[in-house]
């Protein structure tokens, strides 16, 4: 039997245990693959879940240090979707047979944000029959905010914890950035009965395999519902560009990704995993790669056109001219290649959240 089989037959994978399987590399990488394929195949299933993602508006208040939208940046042009283009992608995905949709937009806390936001879920429900999924990913808000929004209908939450270790959360952002409070963030949604979901950056510079273990032993201390991670990508009108020369080539950033993306799987094995647009933007067949190691979502841009290029996070994200249908029909073909079936008009939910919640009950 390899190593690496030995390592992953045990019952549970310390955080160095972790480390050698992410220091692992040609034949040994591939166990791992297999390893996690199959463990995918048993728990759950071929199908891959369509999210239609909305970014919603490049507005910020917040300065990460690695983000192409961050406020400090004055090379770009903010926007706001307006609302009937949103409700017009909103349909789009209903009418397709997209069980759910991701709104996404840069942090803001004021109140003109929050109600439009919650306005805009009524709307979106009642164009949909409350039918269709919701998930938002609006950054840290308080508690009466989650709980609005709970109940104007979004059901599950995104917030990327970025980086697990704390120091490493400090270089990566100013001094404002609170960790305690994001931490705290995800266990208000928790409590609000959101469907959790959080991820990390890989292949970030200070970033070690320790770290990227302890990543993963977060999400399952946490337990959390869903996750979205993928590879740092520079940007040049960022502070963290400055560190560029420390970064692991793209290509290796890319496997890193798809070694935690395929851990994840193996140690939680009914929770969501987004195959990422970061992941897509590495390498072409980046998604499609994702979803046969341990991915079943994907979040196809819904964003209208004209606000793409506004929405750059990083260099080179893919497909900003794609209009739905190509994305769709280019989707559908990867993911057919990779021995996937998109599972249209269903929700997609999370297993994992209603297996612990049954746990409860007992
Ligand atoms: N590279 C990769 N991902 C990034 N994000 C922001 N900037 C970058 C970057 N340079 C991710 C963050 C954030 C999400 C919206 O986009 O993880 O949570
Ligand atoms: Fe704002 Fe999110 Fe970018 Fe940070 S990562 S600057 S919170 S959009």
């Amino acid at each position: 039997m390899s190593d690496v089989l030995k390592i992953l037959q045990k019952d549970e994978l310390s955080k160095n245990d972790l480390v050698q399987l992410l220091a692992t590399q040609g034949e040994a990488m591939q166990d791992l693959f297999h390893y996690a394929q199959n463990v995918k195949a048993q728990h759950v299933g071929n199908k891959v879940y369509f999210r239609g993602l909305i970014e919603l508006s490049n507005r910020c208040k917040k300065n990460c240090y690695y983000c192409g939208i961050r406020s400090g940046n004055p090379n770009i042009h903010r926007y706001f979707v307006d609302e009937q283009e949103v409700l017009d992608a909103v349909k789009y995905a209903y009418e397709k047979g997209f069980g759910s949709i991701v709104l996404q937009s840069g942090e803001r806390n004021d109140k003109d944000f929050t109600e439009t936001i919650e306005s805009l879920l009524k709307k979106i429900m009642k164009l949909t029959n409350n039918e269709i999924g919701i998930t938002l990913s609006l950054g840290e808000q308080d508690e009466e905010t989650y709980l609005r929004w709970r109940e104007a209908g979004a059901k599950r939450y995104l917030l990327r914890i970025e980086a697990s270790n704390r120091e490493l959360y400090a270089k990566l952002h100013p001094q404002d950035h609170d960790f305690d409070k994001r931490l705290n963030c995800l266990k208000l949604l928790r409590k609000l009965d959101y469907q959790v979901g959080t991820g990390v950056m890989i292949g970030l510079p200070f970033q070690t395999l320790g770290d990227l273990a302890d990543d993963l032993l977060f999400f399952k201390e946490l337990d959390i519902d869903m996750c979205g991670m993928g590879p740092y990508i520079e940007h040049e009108e960022t502070p963290l560009y400055q560190f560029r020369n420390l970064l692991l080539s793209k290509e290796e950033r890319f496997l890193l990704s798809l070694k935690m993306v395929a851990l994840l799987r193996i140690l939680m094995k009914n929770v969501n995993i987004a195959a990422t647009t970061a992941m897509q933007t590495l390498d072409s067949q980046g998604r499609e790669k994702a979803l046969r190691v341990g991915s079943n979502v994907i979040m196809p841009n819904l964003t209208p056109l004209k606000y793409r290029d506004d929405y750059l996070l990083y260099e080179d994200k893919p497909s900003q001219s794609e209009t739905a249908d190509e994305t769709v029909r280019l989707l559908e073909e990867h993911i057919r290649a990779a021995g996937c079936e998109v599972a249209y008009f269903q929700h997609g939910d999370s297993q994992h959240y209603f297996s612990r919640k049954n746990k409860n009950v007992q």
